[in-house]
Formats: structure tokens, C-alpha cells, sequence
């Protein structure tokens, strides 16, 4: 359906290169496009930052009303607008250098130009759609080569739909067959093998059910919880003696480390192919509580079967156009951040050496393992694939809902944000400090979103966009826990 032309009010008072104000003559929504016609430049998109009533009732006269009063008030909308600019000849976003006439015209904007404007392109080559631009029913679709190679974080208070957006970029980025690690802490992604059930919005948004299942594969260091899950194991001789403390559950008792340390020389000087097993026995034959309590936690150790002779191997763990699950669910604190920092590494360097394909490293709760205050095991190689990743083809994708608790330069690295409701202060500050181009009245936005409405800065747009996320083409895996049945 083509809508004519509307006018929604005329532009007054002093009118600025950045912003104005209009009278609003009919209802528009915060955030919502608006076209004022420039003489040099022809239409110019504009945006609808914030609104105000004002009514000329003072502080007196409202004060002197009786309960019973009706107010006599002469009352008129206001709207401030964003200047989103105008796409000159060569094709470059502009905003005009002469202010627009007060009384001019301002329209609803029409698609075309939205799209023109915006730099919105359907069905790209290099295209993931992830949702439709918010009231509108032209696609948003972010630019898979700067999302790899220019790191995305996604943001948002818990249940704000973080997990329910990844599911649908990593399905973009299979579809695209780009090679992903996800690290899932809560084992929420298994559910991309299967196809969504029948949703009321599909056909809006134009998504069919696909289930990726041929693509994925699960790894878990605990296969009796993860029963999906291949074992994930580390080789045991290339293991410092301080993972094995985490291992063990010793990480904070440092007194071990010295006697751990005699151990397995004493140990590997008797066999080089020594096992967890061995160190067990050699344990349970020391003498005094050091070596007892060593060999109860070695025995524990022996039987996760984390540590085996080989380790899983790289090439059994990246899947060229696949995605592979790090399923960490149940997994101790300090092994997850160990685990992390493993993975990361191993991924670090051989994308260094070019052994492996371009990849797309998904962190969830990346505040747990790239932590602003205090330390984690996995803090230094995640800042280091932050700061240099994209020189190698290592894209990371941090996501949290605690944006003051990451890692700073962990978080400004991220050029695509992908941010859901937000409502704690710490973080707003933490996101408006982050991201340029937030208007004061986007980042009063964020507070307010619905579930599955997504501020977009980044992933190859010049300017900040809300989108309607896609519905999902398999099943939504992170599902609230229903704690009294209904
Ligand atoms: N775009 C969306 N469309 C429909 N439902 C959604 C959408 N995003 C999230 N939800 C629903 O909201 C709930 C929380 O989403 P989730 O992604 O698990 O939150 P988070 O990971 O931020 O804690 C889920 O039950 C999910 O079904
Ligand atoms: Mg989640």
C-alpha cells in the first residue's frame, strides 16, 4: 500500500544544522523518520528525537484550581527532530550547511528515501537480516564481512532478548556458511538444530522454520550433564601445573602449587607418558595433608576425564562453515574462564597462522570472562583478540547484561552494537559512553524498548537504527523457567 504524502507540522523558532523544532499537527512516535524538503538538496531525512506538550497553564494558575476545576489552557505539540541528512551525487550521507526555513513543510518520510538515506539494501550478498526497521517493512541487514571483522556486542538487561537475537545472526551466519565458536555457558544454543514452531509473525517478516543441525556440533567438559555434547578434553602435558590447580578446584590456594609442581617432575621423570591416573597414585603415596588432599582432588580431576593424553583436537573443533557449541553448562566458575581462555587461544593463534578459516567468537556473559574490576583467566586473551583480532579474521561477539562490568577496551572495540532494553544507569553510561552517535533521546529510548526491538549502531550503517528482530528459524532455546506451572 503507497501512502500519500503527509504533512505532520512546520518547522519554528531558531532553527539549527543539527536539530529543530516543529509544531506536530498529527501523532508521531519517538524515533520515527520525517523528510523536510531543503532547497539546495531536495528531501533531507530527519528523525524524531523527543516531544513536548506545552500549554500556556502556569505553575500559578495550575496551583489555584479547585479539585473539582476543569483547566482552560490553550495546549500545541512540539517535536525536536534529528537532521539524518540527504545522499549527495557521489553517494555520501550529508547534512545540509544552511539551515532549514523556519515554516517549512515536515513530512513523514517515505520509504524510498528511508532505505536511500539509511543505506538499507535487500537481500545483500553479504547480507544478515536480522529484523525489519522498527514501523517499517524495509529490512535490516547488517554487513557479515564488519561484523567479523570488526566485532559486535550485543547488550541488554537479563531477559531483554540477547540470547533470542544471536540465535537469529548465528542462522544469518550459517546461512552465509562463516565458521563460528560459541562459548554458552547456560547450553542454550543446541536448540539451532531445531526448526521454530509455526509463529503468528513469520510471514511478516518473511522467515521460514529451518533447523541447522547438519552444521553444529557440541562440545562439553561435562558430557553426564550435556549428554548431547562431545567431550571437550585438554591434553594433560601440555597443561600448566596452574590450570590444573583450577581443574582440581584449587585455584585460590597457592600453597599446592610448589608440591604440585615436585609431583608431576617426579611423576614425568618415571614416565613421560604419564596420565592423570599416575599423579593420583604418586599422590596417594606422599605422606601429610598436602598430598592427601592432592590426591582426592587429582582422583576428581581423573574422573571429569578433562585432561587426556591428546586433547581435543583444533581440527575436530572448528567446523569450516559450522558452528561449534562450547556447552560450559554446570562447569565450575574458574574451569568456564579456563576453558574460555584455552579455546580463545588456541583459536588466536592458529587464525595467526592461518590454519584455520576466518571465524566469528560468540561470549556469552562476557563480563564473567573479560571482567572490568578484578581478574579472570580468560581476561588477557580476549582483550588481546578485542584490540588485533580483525587484523586476523578473529571477530569476537561479546555479549552481556552488564555493560559497566566488561572489559572497557573489550567493549569500545565492538564497532556493531546490537542493543536490547537497558535500564540500569551503571550501564546506560557505560553504552552512551561507548557508542557515538546516541542522541540524548535514544539513550532514553533504550530504557524503554519492547522485547524485540534492537538499537543497531554499527554493521555498516552511518547512523543509529531501531529494528524489529526477526522471529526466529529455530527454536528459541533460552526460555524463562517457568517456576509455577500455569
Ligand atoms: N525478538 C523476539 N521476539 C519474540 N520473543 C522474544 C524476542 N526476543 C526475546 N524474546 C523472548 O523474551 C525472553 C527473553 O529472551 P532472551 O533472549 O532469552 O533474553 P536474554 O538472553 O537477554 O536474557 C524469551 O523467552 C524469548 O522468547
Ligand atoms: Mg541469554
Amino acid at each position: 500500500m503507497k501512502r500519500a504524502v503527509e504533512e505532520v507540522g512546520r518547522i519554528y523558532g531558531d532553527v539549527g544544522l543539527g536539530q529543530f523544532h516543529f509544531s506536530l499537527t498529527v501523532p508521531v512516535e519517538r524515533g520515527d523518520y520525517l523528510a523536510v524538503v531543503d532547497e539546495q538538496h531536495g528531501k533531507v531525512l530527519c528523525q524524531l528525537d523527543d516531544l513536548k506538550r506545552k500549554s500556556d497553564l502556569d505553575l500559578e494558575h495550575a496551583g489555584a484550581l479547585q479539585p473539582s476545576e476543569e483547566a482552560h489552557l490553550h495546549e500545541s505539540m512540539l517535536g525536536v527532530a534529528q537532521i539524518v541528512g540527504y545522499r549527495d551525487a557521489s553517494g555520501v550521507v550529508k547534512i545540509p550547511t544552511i539551515p532549514f526555513r523556519p515554516g517549512a513543510h515536515v513530512y513523514r518520510a517515505e520509504e524510498p528515501l528511508i532505505a536511500e538515506v539509511l543505506g538499507l539494501k535487500h537481500h545483500a550478498n553479504t547480507g544478515a537480516y536480522v529484523g525489519l526497521l522498527r514501523n517499517h517493512s524495509l529490512r535490516v541487514e547488517l554487513d557479515i564481512n564488519q561484523l567479523v571483522q570488526r566485532h559486535v556486542s550485543v547488550l541488554a538487561k537479563t531477559g531483554g532478548g540477547k540470547s533470542y537475537l544471536l540465535g537469529v545472526l548465528i542462522e544469518e551466519l550459517l546461512r552465509h556458511r562463516v565458521t563460528c565458536v560459541i562459548i554458552d555457558p547456560h547450553g542454550e544454543y543446541g536448540s539451532l538444530r531445531v526448526p521454530a514452531e509455526k509463529n503468528g509473525s513469520s510471514a511478516r517478516f518473511g522467515v521460514e522454520a529451518q533447523g541447522f543441525g547438519k552444521q553444529i556440533q557440541e562440545y562439553s567438559p561435562d558430557v553426564s550433564l550435556n549428554p548431547s555434547a562431545t567431550p571437550l578434553t585438554f591434553s594433560l602435558r601440555n597443561s600448566d601445573p596452574r590450570d590444573l590447580l583450577v581443574f582440581m578446584g584449587l585455584s585460590n590456594v597457592k600453597s599446592f602449587l610448589a608440591p604440585l609442581k615436585q609431583l608431576i617432575e617426579r611423576v614425568a621423570a618415571a614416565n613421560p607418558e604419564y596420565t592423570v591416573h599416575d599423579l593420583v597414585r604418586a599422590a596417594e603415596a606422599g605422606e601429610g595433608a598436602i598430598a592427601e588432599t592432592m590426591a582426592e582432588r587429582l582422583e576428581y580431576v581423573d574422573q571429569t576425564k578433562l585432561l587426556g593424553p591428546k586433547g581435543t583436537s583444533l581440527n575436530d573443533l572448528v567446523k569450516p562453515g559450522g558452528a561449534t557449541l562450547i556447552n560450559l553448562r554446570g562447569v565450575a566458575p574458574d574451569v568456564q574462564e579456563l576453558v574460555v581462555s584455552r579455546i580463545a587461544s588456541t583459536l588466536f593463534d592458529n587464525r595467526k597462522k592461518g590454519k584455520i578459516p576466518p571465524l566469528f567468537l560468540v561470549i556469552e556473559e562476557a563480563h564473567n570472562f573479560a571482567p572490568q574490576q578484578g581478574s579472570a583467566t580468560s581476561s588477557r586473551v580476549l582483550k588481546n583478540i578485542a584490540s588485533e583480532g580483525r587484523k586476523f579474521g578473529l571477530g569476537l561477539c561479546a555479549v552481556t547484561q552488564r555493560a559497566a562490568r566488561i572489559d572497557k577496551s573489550v567493549l569500545s572495540q565492538c564497532n556493531t552494537q546490537l542493543i536490547l532494553q537497558v535500564t540500569n544507569p551503571l550501564d546506560l553510561k557505560a553504552i552512551a559512553q561507548s557508542i557515538e552517535g546516541l542522541t540524548p533521546g535514544m539513550t532514553e529510548m533504550i530504557q524503554s524498548l519492547p522485547v524485540g526491538v534492537a538499537l543497531v549502531t554499527g554493521g555498516g550503517y552511518h547512523t543509529p537504527l531501531f529494528c524489529e528482530v526477526r522471529p526466529r528459524a529455530t527454536r528459541h532455546g533460552g526460555e524463562s523457567v517457568q517456576i509455577v506451572a500455569s
